[in-house]
């Protein structure tokens, strides 16, 4: 079953092309965004949104977070749903209450829907399993279409949510017509790009595969990056840890002078997440003060680093999703190379499951 792949969770990182490809079916006719789904959704009635997830559906809902208030201009905020459960939130009928899970039984993530809905809210969940208990809850339901996910640290429903919510966001953009004609048409195209951005390359795996080697010792890594790649430096620290059990945290880069910095040397390896449509000299500045530190850098940009002690090249891309979803792959492939090496069960972490159906 795993047609001559090491592990699920690499035949899985190399599905996401033909996966991502099948969530875009049928959503894109005449530069309009096709969602039936959400034809009982009264957009008017809408003015703002909540996302709560757990884990790597968290880390898309904050991916999803910088799109909605950027592209479609309405006001976004996510929780972890553990924490959502027991704050006692004010909640507003005019928000719309997104759920992400790939399982549909993440029970926080239920939770926290059943009390949306309780509130009078409309609630959408966003999900990788029909039939589940959160779509089963949910007012609507928009199911991504990974199938089904083996490896226990998610990679391919992560790639179908963010693209899931991509759609929503250009949706909502058009139908709250805050998005002009000509973004929208320009967006279309950078999404339809990405399942031949998420093919990988095996040049790059290899390369990936030889430079694990030098990461598999230290005290730990930082994954840093700004706005969008923010979450995703969450997400590539949060499959190092689940797989490699090293331990390793996501920053948003301008943060590491307020605190973490403090632990730079050149035991510590910092992943530097540099996009070249977005902030670069912004993250060249953060980064060249971790060099200063002395930390060891690996920097995953498509434009050469010279302080960089190990440098993955890009593709150049015009849009800064495409450099998500080619950086989203790279952590993924890391994590799963430097795992291996280490001599871990990749598919089966210990101390964790597919599915957390306990709070
Ligand atoms: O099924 P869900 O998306 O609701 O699961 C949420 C988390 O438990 C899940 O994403 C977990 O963090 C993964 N192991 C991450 O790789």
């Amino acid at each position: 079953q795993k047609d001559g792949y090491r592990y699920f969770m690499e035949k899985e990182i190399y599905e996401q092309s033909l996966v991502v490809g099948e969530t875009l079916m049928g959503r894109i006719k005449d530069n309009s965004i096709i969602l039936d789904e959400l034809s009982s959704l009264d957009l008017a009635h809408i003015d703002a949104i909540k996302i709560c997830a757990c884990g790597t559906s968290y880390h898309a809902a904050l991916s999803a977070c910088y799109m909605f208030e950027r592209l479609a201009k309405i006001r976004c905020n996510v929780e972890i749903a553990s924490e959502f459960r027991y704050k006692e939130p004010l909640l507003d009928t005019k928000t719309l209450f997104i759920v992400i899970s790939q399982s549909g039984e993440t029970a926080d993530t239920l939770e926290a829907l059943k009390m949306a809905k309780q509130s009078g809210m409309r609630t959408l969940a966003i999900c990788n399993v029909d039939n589940s208990s959160i779509v089963r809850t949910a007012d609507m339901t928009i199911l991504t279409r990974a199938g089904i996910e083996k490896g226990v640290a998610s990679t391919k429903a992560f790639a179908t949510q963010v693209i899931t919510l991509w759609l929503l966001t250009l949706y909502v953009g058009e139908h709250k017509k805050s998005m002009d004609a000509l973004t929208l048409q320009s967006e279309i195209a950078a999404l339809l790009r990405v399942p031949l951005i998420l093919k990988v390359s095996e040049t790059t795996h290899e390369k990936i595969r030889r430079l694990s080697k030098r990461y598999l010792h230290g005290h730990g890594f930082f994954f840093i990056g700004r706005d969008i790649f923010y979450p995703l430096a969450l997400e590539g620290a949060l499959k190092l840890k689940e797989i490699s059990y090293l331990h390793a945290e996501g920053y948003p880069a301008g943060e590491m002078k307020h605190g973490p910095i403090a632990l730079a040397d050149s035991e510590l390896f910092t992943i530097a997440l540099m996009p070249k449509n977005l902030l670069y000299d912004k993250m060249k500045s953060n980064v060249e003060e971790l060099s200063a530190r002395d930390s060891t850098l690996l920097v995953i940009s498509p434009e050469p680093f010279e302080l960089a002690d190990d440098f993955i090249k890009t593709k150049p891309h015009t849009h800064m999703m495409g450099e998500f979803f080619e950086m989203m792959l790279i952590t993924q492939l890391l994590a799963l190379e430097i795992s291996i090496r280490l001599g871990n069960d990749v598919d089966m972490p210990r101390n964790l499951a597919k599915s957390v159906t306990v709070e």
